[in-house]
């Protein structure tokens, strides 16, 4: 079996706030209903839906996003602000309540960040979770101590006061998750506390007006209770309707982006990767011929790949596609070359003169579409130092024309990327093409080691076909991050029948992940590994060796390049 959760370390603060230590299945099955089906969002179907949204002050947490997440999965728009935004900037999301993130810093360190006046004045219901929660002490009055020991890890916590609203539907004890260092000494004037746990007497403390503090980390899923009191928080005490779905989202997100580009004109790089198709399918919803995708074949695909993402586009919705083959621009450019880093070098810059040529042929244009996800826009604002969140940064295909004097049109900057796909889903993409598995910009070039060739991009295709094929036959494909063949500059000794062989020796990578940091190889069972091997030695001329890669990232990567 593969196995689907191995990757996250031992220690948790280490890890990745991401989506998913949130169960996806939830919105698999929503979107494995709604797939394939014609959209059903309109715009009518939500005008004059009021907004309401829970606006979470980030104070740096790791598992910030996560909040976000589980308010959002409860069908609230949440968004994720840096702890010192201002209310004029808040005020248009027509918060219900707010919730203070927790955080690395010390409430009684010099310059601590604490959290603005309109938090307190709004008179708006206040979560505070772990730091959150030492800020709101530390406002209100009350003393926060530094713990004498780190308290990491699980705890019971038992519910004192189970008639707040906050601990609906919880039975009376739970296990949370705890990780903090400084605690409550002193709750302030008309708090009290309404659960604790053996080491936390605080645990949880309440001031019968909706001001709330939490210990533990209700977001994590080591929280079993967490998304019910995350719930609790939102529906009970916030009063949201809870209005924020996929379809709303489609509806609000064309309306949008007509009133933004009004006549103009957008252009996008279509990829064929879920978040490019998105974009540009959402795009094309709203303004229709007023959207040119361009779509640049760098003869570094896989099989069959610009084919199909030009059937699905030019055939099926009707989108305007340049499409351009510049399959020998690039392999000529990569002649000789064998850097990995150099070879992504000349990938993205044959594109943007590519893509900057096609584009000046459209004549005027004013937007430049890009798939631009909300982890993407968190890191680059977030108000809190998290070292932690960098993600590795790739010479990603959409976003490199930096030059263009074009605005940017993100339509997905707010959506996580199970989101991203659901709206996929719901704008009726195929589903080959929403649960796509990621592939890198530079394509098959860092997948063929040393000199990228025609002949050696020949057999790696056939080879990854064959995978591809054996992992979607299993039932597999949706459940792996990533799986691939990597024709390796290895060659060795074989025998066939009666003849020696010496071919090349390749190698396949299945791995799971959340988020792409980490990674854990894929248990795949053996009789498909024997069936693939087998397959790609007798079918693909040129290999006659298979290895499987078994290494994690870290420390290895998930490409080999
Ligand atoms: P690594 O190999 O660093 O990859 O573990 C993490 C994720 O990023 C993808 N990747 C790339 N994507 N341009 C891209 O657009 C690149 O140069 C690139 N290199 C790696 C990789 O497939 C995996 O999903």
């Amino acid at each position: 079996m593969v196995n689907e959760k191995q990757n996250p370390p031992p220690d948790d603060r280490h890890r990745i706030a991401t989506t998913d230590d949130i169960e996806v299945s939830t919105y698999l099955e929503i979107a494995r209903e709604i797939g394939g089906e014609q959209p059903a969002a309109t715009v009518e179907g939500v005008s004059g839906a009021e907004r309401e949204a829970i606006v979470v002050l980030d104070f740096g947490s790791q598992y910030n996003l996560l909040i976000a997440r589980r308010v959002r999965e409860s069908q609230v728009y949440c968004e994720l602000m840096p702890h010192d935004t201002p209310w004029e900037k808040i005020a248009p999301l027509n918060p219900k309540g707010f919730i203070l993130s927790g955080g690395p810093a010390s409430v009684y360190a010099k310059d601590a960040p604490l959290a603005p006046a309109y938090v307190y004045e709004s008179g708006l219901p206040v979560l505070g979770i772990c730091y959150g929660m030492q800020v709101i002490t530390k406002q209100l009055g009350g003393q926060v101590a530094p713990g004498t020991k780190r308290e990491y890890g699980h705890a019971v916590l038992h519910i004192n006061d189970p008639d707040s609203p906050l601990f609906s539907e919880l039975p009376e004890s739970t296990t949370v998750w705890m990780s903090h260092g400084d605690k409550i000494e002193e709750m302030p004037p008309g708090f009290a506390p309404i659960a604790a746990t053996e080491n936390s007497p605080y645990a949880v403390i309440g001031n019968g007006k909706n001001i709330f503090g939490l210990q533990f980390h209700p977001e994590v899923a080591h929280t079993p209770g967490g998304r019910t009191i995350l719930k609790n928080f939102v529906y009970k005490i916030c009063g949201c309707r809870g209005n924020w779905t996929i379809g709303s989202f489609v509806a609000e997100s064309m309306a949008r982006i007509r009133e933004q580009v009004g006549k103009g004109k957008v252009i996008n790089a279509l990829s064929g990767g879920v978040d490019s198709s998105v974009v540009a399918t959402l795009i094309h919803r709203a303004i229709g011929d007023q959207l040119t995708c361009i779509f640049v074949n760098n003869g570094l695909l896989r099989r069959e790949e610009a084919e199909r993402t030009l059937a699905v586009f030019k055939q099926n919705l009707g989108m305007n596609i340049i499409y351009v083959d510049a399959s020998d621009r690039f392999l000529n450019r990569l002649k000789g070359v064998t850097d990995p880093e150099a070879k992504r070098k000349i990938i993205g810059e044959e594109f943007i003169h590519i893509f900057e040529e096609e584009a000046s042929r459209i004549g005027r244009v004013d937007f430049l579409a890009q798939g631009t996800l909300y982890p993407d826009v968190i890191e680059s604002v977030s108000s809190v130092s998290t070292a932690s969140a960098k993600i590795k940064s790739h010479h990603n295909v959409g976003g490199l024309p930096a030059r263009m004097t074009l605005s940017l049109l993100e339509p997905l900057r707010y959506l996580f990327k199970d989101e991203v796909r659901l709206v996929g889903a719901e704008l009726g993409l195929p589903e080959e093409m929403v649960w796509r598995q990621p592939f890198p910009g530079p394509g098959l070039a860092i997948r063929c080691i040393g000199e990228v060739t025609r002949e050696k991009l020949e057999i790696l295709r056939a080879a990854d076909f064959i995978l591809m094929n054996e992992i979607k036959k299993a039932n597999l494909y949706r459940q792996l991050w990533q799986s691939f063949c990597v024709l390796t500059d290895v060659r060795s000794v074989g025998v066939m029948g009666d003849f020696r062989t010496y071919g090349y020796l390749a190698a396949i990578r299945a791995v799971t992940s959340d988020d792409a940091m980490t990674a854990d190889w894929a248990r795949l069972p053996y009789d498909l590994l024997a069936r693939i091997s087998n397959r790609i030695v007798n079918e693909v001329d040129g290999i006659n060796r298979v290895v499987y890669d078994i290494t994690s990232k870290p420390p290895s990567t998930i490409e080999w390049e």
